[in-house]
């Protein structure tokens, strides 16, 4: 049983749904991602009373790259693992045991260069572990990973200087982002995906504020139509 109250959620069978916002945009002020997952933080505010969210920061953060003790490491069975082996893997470690935690994950990202900030591809590489998020699947061919992260919802909040980048426009074959980050986090188990992105930041100043509306107003019916309705138990 629910109701809505002056744009506020009540539910008797309520459980808070936890947010993980991770942005990669190496821009602060000016970023445009940034502006959607602010706009998902401030909207998702509104409407819970005590929102449990937490941060991860990458486009400002010094992301250590994975190295061949990282290979290595990551690799063995974890009782076989030396202390220098469980020392090298503590940064994959935290980011994968927020991700787990999280039950939306909202990722905020610019394209550069037709794909995402390397900082964002640093992050990826310490969170696609064997045995931890995911497994072979060797019976199956077509799909030959496990993923092992469950019932998960990711929301990609995504900016491109210039647009036409979806399936069909004259620029799909340039797009390496959305659907890198698409493919990435399916082989983790993380399907339920959700995509929204201001495209034109480097052109047209009128049809990129029009963007920029309409791409505001996504996130928000996201929240209140498919978000929210999902939280009932
Ligand atoms: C280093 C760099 C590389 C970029 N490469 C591309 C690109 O390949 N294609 C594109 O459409 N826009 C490109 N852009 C434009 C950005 O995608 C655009 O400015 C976007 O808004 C950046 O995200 P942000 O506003 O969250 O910082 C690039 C921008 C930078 C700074």
């Amino acid at each position: 049983m629910s109701t809505q109250r002056s744009g506020t959620f009540v539910s008797n069978n309520y459980r808070m749904k936890k947010l993980l916002v991770i942005n990669a945009s190496a821009r602060t002020d000016r970023s445009k991602s940034r502006l959607l997952t602010e706009t998902f933080v401030d909207r998702w505010k509104n409407i819970h009373t005590n929102p449990i969210i937490s941060f991860r920061e990458l486009g400002t953060a010094d992301i250590p790259h994975i190295n061949e003790k990282w290979i290595t490491a990551s690799f063995k069975p974890g009782a076989a693992r030396t202390s220098e082996d469980i020392e090298v893997l503590k940064t994959s470690d935290t980011y994968i045991a927020e991700l787990r935690a999280a039950d939306i994950i909202v990722l905020g990202s610019p394209m550069y260069n037709w794909s995402i900030p390397s900082t964002l591809k640093a992050y990826i590489d310490h969170v696609i572990r064997f045995n931890e998020t995911w497994k072979p699947n060797l019976n199956n061919p077509a799909n030959p990973y496990t993923g092992l992260l469950e019932n998960k919802t990711l929301v990609l909040l995504l900016s491109r200087g210039s647009s036409g980048y979806e399936e069909g426009e004259a620029n799909a074959h340039m797009n390496f982002q959305s659907t890198y980050l698409k493919t990435v986090f399916n082989i983790i188990g993380i399907s339920n995906i959700h995509m929204i992105a201001i495209n034109g930041v480097s052109e047209d100043k009128e049809k990129l504020e029009r963007s920029i509306n309409t791409s505001i107003r996504d996130v928000q019916q996201l929240i209140e139509k498919s978000l929210i309705e999902k939280e009932l138990v």
